[in-house]
């Protein structure tokens, strides 16, 4: 570590050249403006010689108690990654006791609650004190080190607080999108072995209120390992109370101290734990580490979003996501920044929202998915003409493909031509953005449905099904990472080898992303979407596997088989075959869909909830019984002229079957 901070010293853009040819090291000056400058040789120089670039920047932008004593230690054929070994440090500390230190006043949250104009603001000083009750009142329930924590809650400051307490006491977040179901909260509680659960009476959304509370209450009617439930009061309104396990969280706030000393933990102990979906019916529990993912969330918020100080930096994704984790949690406070905290939806109380808020709150980073811009692109120009958007600098966009015409949009009419739109590609995994048009080279125009430019230090290469490295542009290809970076997830919990088959197995010493994509001629990066049984819908991973066990759930059901449509306004929307059992026709086909609707409504959530069941008697199968996904993605999609080689199926006619049922539900969805 001595001889990685030995060359620290802060160098003038202007001499980064010539500093980078006569061996200095570049650190300090990347968190200034050169990199645009210097593209090239920053980009090489991160990949040549990384673990000096990546050394320098943890020593220098993070604040260590325990210098660390080497920079990386990876085995890919393993699935091994270490980060920063031997030093020590507290995330919380890192990303609030610094900033009230230097400037205890800041605004550090602002609250943008469901009612427009109802906002409030966090200071960093109020938040570290906010954040150190929690940890108190967490530790007085026995909440130690290396415990699980499960956080069911709305995006709110205290929502935020349960996070940074956590990481503040050295304990582990498992934060839940609080739109999944008790028994989808229920599995994720389990497989973490959460021991405390942090929720609220009820959330608010789009001036519905939903049942927080109660879905708790329901989850863990189901698991004995959660013993304490902290409640936030949201609205306050009567709910369901166990006076033997809940507590109400302002109250016992009240009760302790305003201060908590932070916990010295290993560069490596876990941080978060988040579920993602995979191509099995089991939700994966990512882990992601303390100082590589805060140093990757860090540097990425800086660098891709050019953050200054002083912007009000607005990412509108919800904290059960790792977008809310990254970018409107670690990434954004690392950097002092004023964050966002976005309670509602984009189209409450009308489609202009989210051009309203921007209006009143000043925001100068504006970051949301694609799906939210196609939906609001329908709603009509004059919900965004209507207010003044000239405080926004830059507009972003993260989950699924940009198509070109609501890249335009964004461009045009929300951003004026005048805020670069940047198309930020990158996934739960790999813990912070990894392709984006910034930073770009100077001169560099964006291009639009491109994320375009890999991030310093990460190295993207497209291989074949062989696992063969395609070198030349021009083409397609599996989209496979080949050098290990900080924010990466370091293993599936509980389950290391799952992390191998999935990730490293398939093409060895490379990550594989699941994703296809396309290298342009002029060696841009363009995601043509999963390629494994995983799809986006409305910006959320689903596997096809877990809509399908929800629904195989159905006393009726004899099988199902699940494949997405390109749906106008979600991306991808969800479409369920499924053939029924031989019970006799005891319900009308609209009363077992239904059924079968709500039963993944009340598994996973209402965002996987099929648009399409289409009943068959069959499915397409080889010879050898697996399903031809491909036919049934074909007819889906309305491309059934074109099905390709169906030689192989043990019975050709179900295809004619199920083309004709389609026609037939496609007129009634
Ligand atoms: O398929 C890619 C798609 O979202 C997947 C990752 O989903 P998740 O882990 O939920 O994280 C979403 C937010 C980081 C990827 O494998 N995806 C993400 N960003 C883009 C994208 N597809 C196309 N363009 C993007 N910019």
């Amino acid at each position: 570590m001595s001889s990685v901070v030995r060359f620290s010293r802060l160098l003038a853009p202007a001499m980064v050249r010539h500093r980078l040819m006569s061996n200095f090291r570049p650190e300090k000056a990347l968190s200034l403006s050169s990199v645009s400058d210097d593209h090239s040789v920053w980009y090489d120089y991160s990949l040549n010689n990384s673990e000096q670039f990546w050394g320098d920047l943890a020593a220098e932008r993070l604040r260590w108690r325990r210098p660390f004593d080497r920079v990386t230690d990876c085995d890919m054929e393993r699935g091994i990654f270490r980060w920063f070994d031997g030093g020590q440090l507290n995330v919380c500390e890192n990303v609030v006791d610094r900033h009230v230190t230097t400037d205890p006043d800041k605004v550090a949250l602002i609250w943008e609650k469901d009612e427009p104009g109802e906002e409030e603001r966090v200071t960093y000083k109020e938040l570290k004190s906010m954040v150190c009750r929690l940890a108190n009142v967490l530790k007085s329930q026995g909440v130690k080190k290396g415990d699980r924590v499960a956080i069911y809650m709305p995006v709110s400051p205290l929502a935020v607080c349960s996070m940074l307490a956590c990481a503040r006491i050295g304990a582990v977040h498992s934060v839940v999108f609080a739109g999944f179901s008790a028994e989808a909260l229920r599995s994720r509680i389990d497989d973490a072995q959460a021991s405390v659960l942090i929720t609220a009476d009820e959330g608010v959304r789009g001036g519905k209120t939903i049942p927080l509370k109660a879905t708790v209450d329901k989850a863990l009617e189901g698991t004995a390992a959660v013993n304490r439930v902290l409640v936030m009061t949201r609205t306050g309104n009567v709910v369901p109370w166990n006076t033997e396990r809940d507590i109400r969280m302002e109250d016992a706030m009240a009760l302790v101290s305003e201060s908590c000393e932070a916990e010295t933990m290993d560069s490596e102990d876990n941080l978060f734990l988040l579920y993602t979906s995979g191509s099995t019916g089991r939700p994966k529990g990512i882990a992601h580490t303390q100082a590589g993912y805060l140093l990757y969330a860090s540097l990425t918020h800086e660098l891709v979003f050019d953050y200054k100080p002083g912007d009000i930096f607005a990412c509108v994704a919800d904290i059960g996501w790792i977008t809310g984790h990254s970018y409107v949690v670690y990434g954004p406070l690392s950097n002092g920044a004023t964050t966002v905290l976005f309670e509602s939806i984009p189209t409450y109380p009308d489609p202009g929202r989210y051009w309203e808020m921007v209006s009143r709150l000043k925001i100068t980073h504006f970051y949301t998915a694609p799906t939210a811009v196609r939906l609001l692109i329908k709603a009509g120009d004059e919900h965004v003409h209507k207010y003044d958007r000239s405080s926004l600098r830059l507009l972003g966009c993260v989950g699924e493909p940009l198509n070109v015409e609501a890249w335009q949009w964004y461009n045009l009419v929300v951003g004026d031509a005048r805020c670069p739109v940047v198309d930020t590609w990158w996934q739960t995994e790999t813990g912070g953005i990894m392709i984006a048009p910034k930073p770009a080279p100077n001169g560099v125009k964006p291009k639009p449905g491109y994320p375009m430019i890999p991030f310093l230090g990460i190295d993207p290469v497209l291989v074949n099904e062989k696992g063969e490295i395609i070198t030349e542009n021009d083409v397609s290809g599996l989209l496979c990472v080949r050098k290990p970076w900080p924010g990466m997830a370091r293993t599936i919990h509980g389950d290391h080898n799952r992390f191998l088959d999935t990730y490293f197995s398939r093409f060895p010493s490379l990550y594989f992303t699941g994703d296809g994509a396309r290298r342009d001629r002029d060696g841009y990066y363009q995601i043509t979407g999963r390629v494994d049984d995983v799809i986006n819908v409305k910006g959320h991973r689903l596997g096809t596997a877990e809509v399908e066990s929800a629904i195989d759930e159905h006393p009726d059901v004899a099988e199902s088989a699940v494949v997405s449509f390109p749906h106008d306004i979600y991306g991808e929307g969800i479409y369920a075959y499924v053939i029924l059992k031989d019970t006799g026709d005891l319900h009308s086909q609209t009363e077992i869909t239904d059924s079968i609707k709500n039963i993944v409504k009340h598994r996973i959530g209402s965002f996987a909830v099929p648009e399409v069941i289409l009943l068959t008697p069959a499915l397409p199968k080889t010879r050898s019984g697996k399903i031809m996904r491909r036919v049934l993605r074909k007819v889906a999609a309305n491309e059934a002229d074109d099905l390709g080689d169906v030689s192989t199926l043990a019975d050709p006619s179900v295809v004619d079957v199920i083309k004709k049922r389609h026609i037939e539900t496609a007129n009634n969805y």
